[in-house]
């Protein structure tokens, strides 16, 4: 059992050694611990970018969810290796759309609404659902996109099948000017789509699918504060629910909610919903500014925590032993349709 300082100078040893052969790519909801080692931070769009980008690191250690590391080897050469140094490190929402789930909505949607209708997947979804939306001549969006590629793909076609987060379709397309009554919710368990009188002419179908962090935000704690302390801004992930977005002051990726913090004035009060560990760093880095989590108890990811300095410093230890442990690797037909469903989305932002 090595300690914190053992596997700090492990990790160190080997990140030096291994030079430019590695590449440490850091999402924000990642622990402090790993943050400190990474060569780039950003949200998903960022982080897909950056590791398309990359064509000169061997080995791509993604600290991250599963989801980002089959993007980044999607993204990357057959010949760069994209290593996540948990396994267990997946993402609850997107293991809410299964492929076979998701051709049988396809099926039963498209008997329904004949050619009208084009398939959109966030990010957060598994690779073979990327290469189901592709082949569907779709795209993927994520939260920093999500407007562009919504109104782009209503430009397609008349309505759109939003996959895996029920939230974030219906914030977005809200947002875009879309009554919520043209909007009708999938349900993948039962199979069956919520009816309503507009049924025929609604433009947004949304997958019954969430992310069990964000749902943690509730209107209780908005209410609470706009009672307690009306002049608390309250910025919000758009993965929270719809009434909670329209409750709050403001919405978006985890950039633009580091950018908002990192533009406010002195001393304003904020509290923000969104994952504990990047609320942690706003508040350590911010001292000037009075920072809550807007649900008091924190919301960590769980399986964003599972990336942690043990695991990390096993993984970089395994490279450079030569035996790389945790490659994910996309099979290559799944890799080629999912990949033009992220082209398309990277051609459009
Ligand atoms: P962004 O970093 O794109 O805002 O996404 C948040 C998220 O939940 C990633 O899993
Ligand atoms: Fe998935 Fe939610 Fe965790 Fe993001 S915060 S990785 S959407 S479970």
């Amino acid at each position: 059992q090595m300690t914190d300082r053992e596997l700090i100078e492990r990790i160190s040893f080997v990140k030096n050694s291994l030079g430019r052969d590695l590449y440490l790519p850091g999402h924000h909801y990642q622990k402090d611990d790993i943050i400190r080692f990474a060569d780039d931070t950003g949200d998903s769009l960022q982080l897909a970018k950056l590791s398309a980008a990359n064509r000169e690191a061997g080995f791509v250690v993604f600290c991250g969810v599963h989801f980002m590391a089959e993007t980044a080897d999607i993204l990357t050469d057959p010949d760069q290796q994209v290593i996540l140094p948990d396994m267990r490190a997946g993402c609850s929402m997107a293991d809410m759309a299964d492929y076979d789930q998701t051709e049988r909505a396809w099926e039963a949607l498209t008997h329904r609404f004949g050619n009208t209708i084009i398939p959109l997947t966030y990010v957060n979804s598994t690779a073979a659902i990327k290469a189901f939306v592709g082949r569907h001549g779709g795209t993927c969006v994520t939260s920093s996109n999500a407007r562009r590629i919504v109104t782009w793909a209503l430009e397609q076609k008349k309505r759109i099948l939003f996959l895996p987060d029920q939230h974030l379709g219906r914030n977005t397309a809200y947002d875009l000017g879309i009554p919520l009554d043209e909007m009708l919710v999938w349900d993948p368990i039962s199979d069956v789509l919520e009816e309503s009188v507009k049924t025929d002419e609604c433009r947004v179908i949304l997958w019954k699918g969430h992310c069990s962090v964000h749902e943690n935000f509730r209107m209780p704690h908005i209410e609470n504060l706009r009672k307690t302390e009306p002049d608390r801004r309250i910025l919000v992930h758009p993965e929270c629910t719809w009434e909670v977005v329209q409750a709050s002051d403001d919405a978006g990726s985890t950039s633009y909610i580091i950018e908002q913090i990192e533009k406010a004035p002195g001393e304003s009060k904020w509290a923000i919903g969104t994952e504990m560990n990047l609320v942690n760093r706003l508040i350590q880095s911010n001292p000037h500014l009075d920072i809550v989590s807007l649900n008091p108890f924190m919301c960590p990811c769980l399986t964003m925590n599972r990336i942690d300095l043990p695991h990390l410093a096993w993984s970089l230890d395994r490279i450079d032993a030569g035996k790389p442990v945790n490659v994910v690797r996309v099979p290559d037909q799944i890799a080629e349709d999912a990949r033009k469903a992220l082209d398309r989305m990277l051609e459009l932002v």
